[in-house]
């Protein structure tokens, strides 16, 4: 992919050679979404736009602008989190946490959120921009502590029917109290513990179908098959 960000020079001209071998597919964006918001947000921010760091670690750096102090390239950053940022690493290496496909997954859903990110990256479907979700037509607002948990519904769904996530609308998001485990979708035959659960209803349209996502407790949404 050619890239025509400033490179600087502490980025290695042999990773900088390293191509990215994963399509940026909404699969794979979603997939590294979900991985960076897992591993990489506490520092780094659930936006991606830098964090404030703390007396132990310095500020972690906006991933979605043009500055790259350890090389712009696809490769140079995939081994900025496989390798680490040496020699404090501050930036601690995630090559034993992550596979090298998801850290690529990774790099590419940097890429969806880059900030000029008018470029759509080679091979990859146009589409794979409108993943933010308020480029989603149809969808109603969600209100920003669900935000999260529709992603991910989203992203399921997204995955499971194998349609982009930008064809998804939401439909209504809310949070709920369950009365039980089930979380109000209830398997036949099963027995459920009747302890309430704080969670959510999230339900989603595409292709004229309603999708209902339950999550609860700590268990991430899940579809209620009916
Ligand atoms: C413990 C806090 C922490 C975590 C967790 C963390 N980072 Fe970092 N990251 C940093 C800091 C601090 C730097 C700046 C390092 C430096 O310049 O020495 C950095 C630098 C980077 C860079 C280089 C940026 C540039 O300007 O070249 C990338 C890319 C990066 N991080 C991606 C990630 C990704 C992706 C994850 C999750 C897989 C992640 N980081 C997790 C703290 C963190």
């Amino acid at each position: 992919m050619g890239m025509t960000r400033v490179t600087a020079a502490q980025g290695s001209p042999s990773a900088a050679a390293i191509k990215n071998p994963v399509a940026a597919s909404a699969e794979s964006v979603a997939d590294g979404k979900r991985l960076y918001l897992r591993h990489c947000a506490s520092c780094h921010g659930s936006n991606a736009e830098g964090g404030p760091g703390n007396d132990l670690i310095p500020a972690a750096p906006d991933l979605t602008d043009s500055e790259w102090k350890h090389g712009s390239t696809d490769g140079e950053i995939f081994s900025a989190i496989k390798n680490g940022v040496p020699p404090e690493l501050n930036m601690i290496p995630f090559g034993d946490q992550l596979k090298d496909a998801e850290i690529w997954n990774v790099v590419n859903y940097l890429r969806s959120i880059a900030k000029n990110a008018a470029r759509p990256a080679a091979g990859a479907p146009p589409q794979s921009a409108a993943a933010a979700p308020t480029m989603r037509r149809g969808s109603i607002a969600v209100d920003p502590a669900l935000q999260q948990l529709v992603d991910r519904a989203v992203a399921d769904l997204a995955q499971r029917l194998n349609v982009d996530r930008s064809s998804i609308a939401v439909v209504e998001a809310r949070a709920m109290v369950w009365p039980d485990a089930a979380m109000g979708c209830p398997r036949p035959g099963l027995m459920y513990p009747q302890v309430q659960q704080e969670g959510a209803l999230i339900r989603l349209t595409t292709g004229g179908r309603e999708y209902a996502y339950h999550s609860g407790g700590s268990r991430p949404p899940f579809l209620c098959e009916p």
